[in-house]
């Protein structure tokens, strides 16, 4: 015997499942994939769906996880008819981003909510993969003259990222690029431990001179590097920041 409340529950769903039956929009592709080029500003990527039910079926609302994404569809609610082939334009705008680039949209409609990816791998021209002997050779120019990062075509990845950033990119950009990488050479040292504990009087000095006899030049104009008094500022301010944010963690 099938119980009253069985028979309770096969009603609602019957109900609640049936409109979808008779409308419902497939997507070709749920997530997007492609690669780019870091000159890049503006992608135009497409997701093909189409209504496969007998019902038309209303986008109601399009919901996107960053400002960088815009969709291009007609105005809201946009009525999706049975049986033909639509496509969804989303103009995405990635200028000035560089490697794993990953976003959501959301597409809403009276029963559904289907979510599309977008994953776009930039080409990031500072972290292409160089050879071990472009490396030992930069490392040996390193250690003949210092301010060589400064230089010919050392410029493109030590000194351009720095134009005209500040704080936390700055760092990221003139001391991340070595301090914090990876694969960084046995000589270049961690910095988890000093900012940790160095006070700001420290990093004005090392970012300023860096070490004579070393291979870290100094980085401020007047030591023949690139960083303005301002820039070095902001720097200072943001590993003091950093110092906090490790203090009040404990
Ligand atoms: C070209 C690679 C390179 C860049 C870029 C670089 N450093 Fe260094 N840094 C080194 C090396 C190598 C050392 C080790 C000392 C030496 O031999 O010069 C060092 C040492 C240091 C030290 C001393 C750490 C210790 O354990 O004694 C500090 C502090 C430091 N760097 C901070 C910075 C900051 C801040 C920046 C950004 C303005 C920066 N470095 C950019 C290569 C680099
Ligand atoms: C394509 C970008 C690029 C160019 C060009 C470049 N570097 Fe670097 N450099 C890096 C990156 C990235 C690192 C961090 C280590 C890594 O990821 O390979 C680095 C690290 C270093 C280091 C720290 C030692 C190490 O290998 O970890 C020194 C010293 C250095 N570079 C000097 C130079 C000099 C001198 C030149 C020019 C002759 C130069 N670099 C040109 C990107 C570049």
């Amino acid at each position: 015997m099938i119980s009253r409340a069985t028979f309770v529950l096969f009603t609602v769903f019957c109900l609640f499942s049936f409109p979808s039956l008779k409308a419902e929009l497939i997507w070709e592709k749920e997530v997007a994939e492609l690669e780019a080029s870091h000159e890049t500003r503006i992608l135009i990527l497409r997701f093909p769906f189409s209504n496969t039910g007998t019902d038309p079926v209303l986008i109601t609302e399009i919901k996107t996880s960053c400002g960088c994404i815009e969709p291009m569809t007609p105005e809201l609610p946009w009525t999706i008819v049975p049986g033909v082939t639509e496509e969804l334009e989303v103009k995405v705008n990635i200028r000035g981003k560089k490697g794993a680039f990953q976003q959501t949209l959301e597409v809403l409609t009276f029963d559904k909510t289907t979510e599309l990816g977008i994953k776009v791998e930039i080409e990031d021209p500072v972290h292409r993969t160089m050879t071990p002997e472009e490396r030992n050779g930069n490392l040996a120019q390193s250690k003949a003259d210092r301010r060589a990062i400064f230089k010919g075509n050392c410029i493109e990845c030590h000194v351009k990222p720095t134009h005209k950033k500040y704080g936390m990119t700055l760092y990221e950009s003139a001391c991340g690029i070595c301090h914090a990488s990876e694969q960084r050479a046995s000589v270049v040292p961690d910095l988890t431990e000093k900012i940790k504990n160095e006070s700001k009087e420290y990093w004005r000095e090392w970012i300023t001179k860096g070490k004579e006899d070393g291979l870290m030049p100094g980085f401020a104009a007047s030591e023949g590097g690139p960083l303005s008094g301002s820039q070095i500022s902001t720097l200072v301010n943001h590993i003091a920041r950093l110092k906090r944010e490790q203090a009040n963690e404990k």
